[in-house]
């Protein structure tokens, strides 16, 4: 089954919207295998983010999400992938849609509240970087 990886960042936590994101993949019917809070050190958000470096935003990007806990997920699910993409809106919180949780909650590109995986190799390579196989579950959900 596909998985994806979620992180709700720092803005997302100290607004206080992190039931709301977990709320609505949960009733979308996705299935939660993996969930943690922690703080990013520079080194592993270097790493999370590393086909960014040397864009202008970086150093930015890097200083934000090592700003404050986030916590990080792993979803289970038929095209989980793409479905959380959809979810979450565009990246720019200004250009998403209503209805979306960016363009429900985000206000600024930097800090849009939440991060998905935009392909299943990256959700794979994400989910390690954040999670050891023991650290994620397998159960039965009744949809
Ligand atoms: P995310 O989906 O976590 O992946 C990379 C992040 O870089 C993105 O969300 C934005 O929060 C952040 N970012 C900051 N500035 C920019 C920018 N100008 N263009 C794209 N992403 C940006």
């Amino acid at each position: 089954m596909e998985r994806t990886f979620v992180m709700v960042k720092p803005d997302g936590v100290q607004r206080g919207l992190v039931g709301e994101i977990i709320s609505r993949l949960e009733k979308r019917g996705y299935k939660l295998i993996g969930l943690k809070m922690l703080r990013l050190t520079p080194e592993m958000a270097e790493k999370h983010y590393a086909e960014h470096r040397g864009k202008p935003f970086f150093p930015g990007l890097i200083s934000y999400i090592t700003s404050g806990p986030v916590v990080a997920m792993v979803w289970e699910g038929k095209n989980v992938v793409a479905a959380v993409r959809e979810m979450m809106g565009a990246t720019d919180p200004q250009k998403a849609l209503p209805g979306t949780i960016r363009g429900t909650y985000g206000i600024d590109i930097g800090r849009n509240v939440v991060h998905g995986s935009d392909s299943p190799a990256t959700a794979e390579r994400e989910i390690n970087l954040f999670f050891s196989p023991e650290e994620l579950v397998t159960y039965d959900r009744n949809l």
